[in-house]
């Protein structure tokens, strides 16, 4: 059967990047005879602009019959004034939600050909190559109540709340089991555990988890002291396991140790596998338009897809390799430029990707 992919492009760089991928995944689907076809969506932004609203009906449809969705990225200037339920973050939440994605993964690897590109030593980062499990539908991100009340003094008062059920942390982290199990079976669980109850749960539940795992080693670490790792020596961890916001805030840092945030893909994924497929970055409204973004963690992200979704493992490989031989070759975008290398455009590299492919 015909798989169907939805494509949302979005907002800022989003419709650039989302271009190169595309670009691979035809040439790869043409050259592997594998049956997909892709639909445009609107998400975010582009959305709001069309329907008043970021996530409209009409995307609600196409993401629900598709069998997996790939996304560009979402915001930018122009809608930052608006209110909070209509910007477009708020689309990207609400489709992660719909389709209950619960399970974040974003591989933070080093390409070696990348080791100058890393702010920090290569000796620190070398042969990176660890996995962040985000949970990504539940914590502080959806937690009720939330909003700006007016005090009896009259001052304003913001509030969120931090919520975890049982189930909530007990799918996640298993999860983070199962991925460990086909890597290098050490999970790392971040919390705050020695301030925050939802979190001390957070940490019973997983230690409970990790039972039926024997294989796997567990550990634990408050967050704190995870992010000072994570740029002390990031070569201890092999699975992190986390909540909403401490994952979303440990994954830009793990993704500056791959030389540039512009590498790290991210798979979304329900409970059937079911995917929405991203680059962790944002949509870089500051070089949108510029033809100049790089859009290899959105060719990797397509790359997941076959390999998660679809289970197209050898597809899968063949665009990472194709990765691997286009760096080999001297072809960077500025973001992970160094002196005497190649410096391209957006399309120039996907074009580097559809080369290698073929050749
Ligand atoms: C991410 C992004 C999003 C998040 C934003 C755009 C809502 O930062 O995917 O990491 O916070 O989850
Ligand atoms: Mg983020």
């Amino acid at each position: 059967m015909t798989k169907k992919i939805t494509v949302l492009p979005g907002d800022g760089i989003g419709p650039e990047i989302i271009a190169e991928a595309v670009k691979v995944l035809a040439v790869i689907t043409a050259d592997m005879n594998l049956a997909m076809v892709f639909e445009d969506g609107l998400i975010g932004g582009a959305a709001y602009d069309v329907f008043g609203t970021p996530f409209p009906e009409q995307t609600i449809a196409q993401v629900q019959e598709a069998d997996a969705i790939l996304l560009g990225a979402v915001g930018g200037p122009k809608w930052e004034s608006l209110d909070i339920s209509v910007r477009p973050e708020k689309g990207l939440l609400g489709l992660r939600s719909t389709l209950g994605l619960f399970a974040n993964l974003r591989p933070a690897v080093l390409y070696p050909q990348l080791e100058q590109a890393s702010t920090l030593k290569p000796e620190v980062v070398s042969g990176l190559d660890l996995m962040i499990v985000r949970e990504l539908t539940g914590g502080i991100y959806f937690g009720q109540p939330r909003g700006v009340r007016v005090l009896e003094n009259g001052e304003k008062q913001g509030f969120n709340t931090l919520v975890y059920s049982e189930s909530e942390i007990r799918r996640i982290a298993h999860s983070a089991f199962q991925i460990a199990q086909k890597r290098n079976r050490k999970v790392c669980s971040v919390d705050k555990a020695n301030v925050l109850e939802c979190t001390e749960l957070w940490r019973q539940v997983v230690t409970e988890v990790g039972k039926s795992y024997p294989d796997v080693a567990l550990s634990h670490m408050y967050v704190d002291n995870a992010a000072m790792q994570l740029v002390r020596a990031p070569k201890q961890f092999d699975v992190m396991v986390t909540s909403n916001m401490f994952g979303d805030i440990l994954s830009d840092t793990a993704a500056m140790l791959t030389g540039s945030i512009g590498m790290l893909p991210s798979a979304s994924l329900d409970a059937n596998n079911k995917g929405m497929y991203e680059p962790i970055h944002g949509s870089a409204p500051d070089i949108a338009g510029q033809g100049i973004a790089n859009p290899l963690a959105t060719i990797l992200s397509a790359s997941m897809m076959l390999r998660y979704t679809f289970n197209e493992t050898e597809a899968a490989e063949r665009i990472e390799a194709a990765v691997h031989s286009a760096l080999d070759a001297g072809f960077r975008t500025a973001d992970i430029y160094s002196e005497g290398m190649h410096k391209v455009s957006t399309a120039q590299m996907g074009d580097a990707i559809v080369a290698a492919l073929k050749g």
